[in-house]
């Protein structure tokens, strides 16, 4: 229908996919600038697009897709779930979000789990739970979140605002009050902005959407220090570090700095939405009936789609994978920085979180070449490729994927 307004002397039928590309463009709002592929399908590390070309994925959702694309075992607890008992609500218990509750309590530090269904309503929990604490044990002026400048803890209205980037607050005005901004590994200023009204320090251990920036041990370990001396919360936004990304199943065994909260989502479900906040101490106690809620929250889908990762990542041993697949590639791109020196500024990350900087502002050339040549990859800035492929890649997949980055460099250095 739509195209009858847009190409209405066409004298061929419409593909589906063009079809769909004018309905997206006239019905569905506009947030996303779309790169011009069209997925169809996905086993593996592999996906495929309309036209039946194959892609190696080296984005995997945006972290998600760790476990690969359909993955036989996550489609078969899927279905057999789906089958069996979708949701009731969390007015009622249900099996299979009771025994997802245990399983990543016993994979971590932490006493209990709020489930949701997103990062952001993960970290939405993580700072309504601070500040009900805060509150409780330092008075109604303890309600202070420190987050780092360059972070990105959601889109929400709390989450945009916990978010150190004014780019995603602007227009969005008057944002909740309460939170103050820090530059990232800077310990001197974080010593400075916290006091005894900080409900919590949030942040993330690599920070990811700005370009897969590590924290430094020292930083972490200065944040858990003051939040103890100042009687505040440390939480770690872990959506996208967590579920074996950086190597370890989550970002914090890998700096030895145990928070007091941490959030996840993205790898949880492996494509399936789930979200989570995980806490110890008193923070774990904090909520009472009523306090927060959800409604599709860990339903018993989401939650046999996150048992089935975790059965996954604990079975293949893809954090050990992520930890030799990310040596392995660091070790290439490092090659591409001595190969092209003008272009290629070096390589960032932990794992299977890793970006390649650029000295040019070619990042979305390069990613335009990749695409082309059957790469996914992500472009940051105009300097910065971020790479997160699935936690099962091989060695030949991280191979073609430097190759064709390798060529997609030459073709786009000035
Ligand atoms: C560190 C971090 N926190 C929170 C979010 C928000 O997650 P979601 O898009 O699922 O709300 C993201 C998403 O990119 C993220 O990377």
């Amino acid at each position: 229908m739509i195209l009858e307004t847009t190409a209405p002397l066409a004298t061929t039928a419409p593909t589906q996919e063009e079809q769909a590309r004018a309905w997206d463009a006239a019905h569905v709002m506009k947030t996303y600038a779309r790169q011009p592929v069209t997925f169809v399908r996905g086993q593996g590390a592999r996906l495929w697009d309309a036209q039946g070309k194959e892609y190696l994925d080296f984005l995997a959702g945006i972290a998600v897709c760790s476990v690969g694309h359909c993955h036989p075992r996550l489609v078969s607890a899927i279905q057999q779930q789906a089958a069996t008992l979708m949701h009731v609500s969390n007015l009622y218990l249900t099996e299979p979000q009771a025994h997802l509750a245990r399983r990543l309590v016993e994979l971590s530090d932490f006493e209990r789990v709020f489930f949701c269904n997103s990062g952001a309503e993960a970290n939405e929990a993580a700072i309504k739970l601070a500040r009900k604490r805060a509150k409780s044990v330092g008075g109604e002026n303890k309600v202070h979140i420190v987050t780092a400048l360059n972070s990105f803890h959601g889109r929400t209205i709390a989450t945009v605002t916990a978010t150190g980037q004014p780019k995603f607050q602007k227009g969005f005005e008057p944002l909740p009050g309460g939170f103050s901004y820090v530059p990232f590994n800077d310990v001197d200023a974080l010593c400075a902005a916290v006091n005894e009204n900080t409900a919590a320090i949030l942040l993330e251990p690599i920070q990811g959407e700005s370009g897969i920036h590590p924290a430094t041990r020292e930083y972490l370990q200065a944040a858990r220090d003051l939040a103890d001396e100042h009687g505040a919360l440390l939480i770690f936004d872990e959506v996208q570090t967590g579920m074996g990304r950086t190597g370890r199943m989550w970002a914090y065994q890998s700096y030895s700095v145990l928070p007091d909260v941490v959030t996840l989502a993205k790898g949880l479900g492996g494509g399936f939405p789930i979200g989570a906040c995980l806490a110890r101490g008193d923070a774990a106690e904090t909520f009472a009936p009523g306090d927060h809620g959800s409604t599709f929250a860990a339903n018993p889908l989401a939650a046999a789609a996150a048992h089935a990762v975790l059965d996954i990542i604990c079975d293949e041993e893809l954090q050990a994978n992520a930890r030799r697949m990310g040596a392995h590639l660091t070790a290439r791109l490092e090659a591409l920085e001595r190969q092209y020196p003008e272009a290629v500024g070096g390589v960032r990350g932990m794992g299977l979180m890793l970006a390649l900087h650029l000295r040019q502002p070619i990042a979305k050339q390069v990613l335009a070449c990749c695409l082309e040549n059957g790469l996914v990859v992500n472009a940051v800035g105009d300097e910065t490729i971020r790479l997160l492929p699935p936690l099962i890649i091989t060695e030949a997949d991280a191979d073609t994927a430097i190759d064709i980055l390798d060529k997609a460099i030459a073709a786009s250095s000035l």
